[in-house]
């Protein structure tokens, strides 16, 4: 049944029509609890109080299906804004972003250019750009990209998701590049992904105790506190410094555990997406966690009686 639930959000987060319309519906179905902002001003805010708690922040300019040069323009010229934004403001904050937002699906070459700008940007100004792992059919596209810019710039990093049966060889081969663990929120084929929960959950924590034995930074993103009470217990037996790691969840995820985090002294970041590009995103949070259907029930009851009334 959960399998069932979860292929059903998936498929509705692939739908183009649905995703069209729902940039014109402004938050509904409950979205609000996980979506930080509609634009750069108000999340700003968000990243503020974040910020004021001791979490740092990782923006995600939502966008979903762009399909030509001038949308993925648009999406390059928005992140700039974030980045001069958090400059501006002295925000602790760092930004995801997705390749196929910035051109990956219409011209590789010029998805690579638009990231070379939003590079040179955040250099700048000593920002770090995380690229998010998106799915498989985009995963050796993404690590190609990444190895390119590798050759130039420094604060580049990405996503390695522990359900691809090839996560630790690709790893392995990335020593030295910032890296963030997930387990993955794509519907992948089992010829290329382990389907369990226990080979999924098993790989995170055998991914991410190797990382933590290395020398270089790594993001352990999961809100699964079974897995983060067995890593810092870990961390704490290999004695790994508190600055080579953070633990990295969701907006409006666990909120409670991470304050907790924070105030034990570990490094916390929360992935704020913003935009109105929100519908995708959202289903993706659904097919994982279908508890938080409630929230879409009540808004849907709550709108079809302020349409009655
Ligand atoms: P999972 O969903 O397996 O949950 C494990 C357990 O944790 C649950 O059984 C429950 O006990 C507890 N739990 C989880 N959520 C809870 C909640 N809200 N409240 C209470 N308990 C809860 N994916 C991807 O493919 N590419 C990417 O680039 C990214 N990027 C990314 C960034 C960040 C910061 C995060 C946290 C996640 C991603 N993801 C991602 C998504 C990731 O792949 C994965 O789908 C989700 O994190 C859900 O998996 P969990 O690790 O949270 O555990």
């Amino acid at each position: 049944m959960q399998n069932l639930i979860r292929n059903f959000f998936i498929a509705l987060s692939t739908n183009k029509f649905l995703n069209k319309k729902a940039r014109k519906w402004g938050f509904r179905l409950g979205a609000e609890k996980f979506v930080a902002g509609t634009d750069i001003d108000s999340v700003t805010l968000t990243i503020k109080k974040m910020n004021a708690q001791g979490i740092s922040c990782t923006v995600d300019n939502l966008g979903e299906f762009v399909s030509d040069k001038e949308e993925a323009g648009k999406a390059k010229k928005q992140i700039i804004n974030m980045l001069e934004k958090i400059h501006q403001e002295k925000l602790d904050c760092h930004i995801s972003v997705k390749l196929t937002q910035l051109g990956l699906d219409i011209d590789r070459d010029f998805c690579l250019g638009n990231m070379r700008e939003i590079l040179d940007a955040a250099a700048k100004y000593c920002i770090f750009i995380n690229i998010d792992m998106e799915d498989y059919a985009h995963f050796q596209p993404t690590i190609d990209i990444l190895k390119l810019l590798l050759k130039d710039y420094q604060n580049v990093g990405t996503v390695i998701q522990s359900y691809l049966r090839c996560a630790e060889e690709v790893l392995d081969k990335l020593p030295n590049v910032r890296i963030r663990i997930v387990k993955g929120a794509y519907k992948e084929s089992p010829a290329v992904a382990f389907q369990s929960k226990t080979e999924i959950d098993q790989n995170f924590l055998k991914l991410a105790k190797k990382r933590l034995l290395g020398n270089t930074f790594t993001s352990i993103a999961t809100h699964d506190h079974r897995i983060i009470g067995q890593l810092k217990k870990f961390i704490q037996e290999n004695n790994i410094p508190k600055d080579r790691f953070e633990f990295q969840m969701l907006y409006g995820f666990q909120q409670e555990m991470q304050y907790e985090l924070a105030n034990e002294g570990y490094q916390m970041t929360t992935y704020m997406p913003f935009g109105r590009d929100w519908f995708g995103y959202y289903m993706r949070r659904l097919a994982e966690r279908p508890q938080n259907i409630n929230l879409l029930i009540k808004d849907v009851f709550r709108l079809t009686r302020k349409n009655l009334s």
